[in-house]
């Protein structure tokens, strides 16, 4: 559910008309609905109150602006990072430093300094060799950091390819044959606390099947960990979820996860620690564009948008739906292929698809954008960096700033040699 309606034949987010936003900003920019920002965070967190002690961690990737985390700050979410960016970006949100979660393959020495000068509350290791450089650290320090040890548990999630983080082919988590022993090994390293288990298996999971599987299997190695004399007090179940991007689909919802869990989890004794992202901001959010024009081709006519690949890139990456929908519908519908203005094929969103008709100067907008959506956005072909305005009933206000080109080409310089 979310708070993107028509509303006198106009698309509204909350109570303000889209067309209010982008006379204002322009296009293309996110809009997103603090209404239903804050709607999704408690319903993922009361689904949640039947475990006995849970802690939620925001992953921060999935949007990382300020103020979409001070909302989710204040409904009591810590944050999932994965660089020292993001870690700034959670404090200066007012996050908890022991709410924070520092998860990533490639942790450097100074973001892992700065997490623990910080407090942050829990590192998640990905590999023996980053344990050992964190205990050194954090002995230097004279502190002791607490870390959980990341798990690839090789289960297949069942999702795109490229989202996929929990095979034994992927470059996430150690090993689960050897995770005990390198367990073993780091709770014996002073410098380190270390207190449980991590796994994320991939994004954008459409059944529960794959989740339950993983968590049965590492949570049979906790049991292994805790015959062996170490303590498992921490088990991050990491995010996952995914959402609906076609309208009609069905997706576990946060009370069927919470259940399932609770069947795993029965008799762990653990906090459990989750990372979700895309089920908390994805449909928080939409690309609003305007038709630049269309153009007949050989098949369907082009519309060409002045949103593209670098505003959101999940279509060409991943080949990701998005929903399109005028932002004043007429009830009229034609077949069309949406394309941005980028000089590559690849500025596709939608080929031969059915959609409200639209014609040159009318706006749009994508759909469930609200996750790794203006957070993946880039500057290629010199395009400006997309903006994001955030709307609570009434009140909207833009909440980052489009970057013109001339921005960003001010930062650059034209050494001496070639004076
Ligand atoms: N925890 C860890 C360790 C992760 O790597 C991720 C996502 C999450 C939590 C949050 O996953 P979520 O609940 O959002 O599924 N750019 C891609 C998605 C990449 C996800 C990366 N990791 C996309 O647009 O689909």
């Amino acid at each position: 559910m979310d708070h993107f309606e028509v509303s006198n034949g106009v698309l509204h987010a909350e109570d303000v008309a889209l067309p209010v936003i982008a006379a204002e900003v322009g296009t293309p920019v996110y809009v997103y609905s603090r209404a239903t920002l804050t709607r999704h965070a408690r319903v993922f967190r009361d689904a949640l109150s039947i475990l006995p002690a849970v802690k939620i961690a925001f992953a921060v990737k999935s949007n990382p602006n300020l103020a979409v985390l001070k909302v989710l700050a204040a409904e009591g979410y810590g944050a999932d990072v994965v660089s020292g960016g993001e870690m700034e970006r959670a404090l200066a949100a007012g996050m908890k430093p022991d709410g924070i979660v520092f998860s990533g393959v490639g942790k450097t020495e100074a973001e892992m300094r700065r997490g623990i000068e910080a407090g942050i509350g829990q590192f998640n290791l990905e590999s023996e060799e980053e344990g050992l450089e964190l205990a050194e650290i954090a002995a230097s320090m004279g502190k002791v950091a607490s870390a959980a040890l990341r798990v690839n548990p090789d289960v297949d999630a069942g999702t795109h390819g490229k989202i996929s983080t929990g095979k034994a082919e992927n470059k996430f988590g150690v090993p689960f044959d050897r995770a005990a022993a390198i367990y073993a090994r780091l709770a014996d390293t002073p410098g380190l606390n270390m207190r449980g288990l991590a796994l994320h298996i991939g994004s954008q999971l459409s059944k529960l099947d794959p989740l339950e599987a993983a968590f049965t299997k590492v949570g049979g190695l906790m049991r292994a960990i805790r015959e062996g004399g170490h303590a498992v007090t921490h088990m991050d179940l990491g995010g996952g979820v995914g959402v609906p991007y076609k309208a009609g689909e069905v997706f576990p919802q946060p009370a069927e996860y919470a259940a399932m869990v609770a069947k795993v989890t029965a008799d762990w004794g653990v906090t459990l620690m989750f990372e979700p992202g895309r089920v908390i901001t994805g449909n928080t959010g939409v690309l609003m564009t305007q038709v630049v024009r269309v153009k007949e081709g050989a098949g369907h006519p082009w519309v060409v948008v002045d949103a593209a690949m670098n505003d959101l890139a999940r279509p060409a990456l991943y080949d990701a739906w998005h929903d399109f929908a005028a932002v004043e519908p007429t009830g009229e519908t034609f077949v069309a292929n949406i394309v941005g203005p980028i000089c590559e094929s690849s500025d596709t969103f939608a080929m031969a698809r059915t959609i409200d008709k639209v014609g040159r100067g009318d706006l749009a907008v994508f759909r469930t954008a609200g996750a790794y959506g203006a957070t993946m956005a880039n500057t290629y072909n010199s395009r400006p960096l997309v903006p994001e305005v955030m709307v609570d009933g009434e009140k909207w206000a833009v909440v980052a700033d489009r970057i013109d080109p001339a921005t960003i080409l001010a930062a650059e310089r034209v050494p001496d040699f070639l004076k």
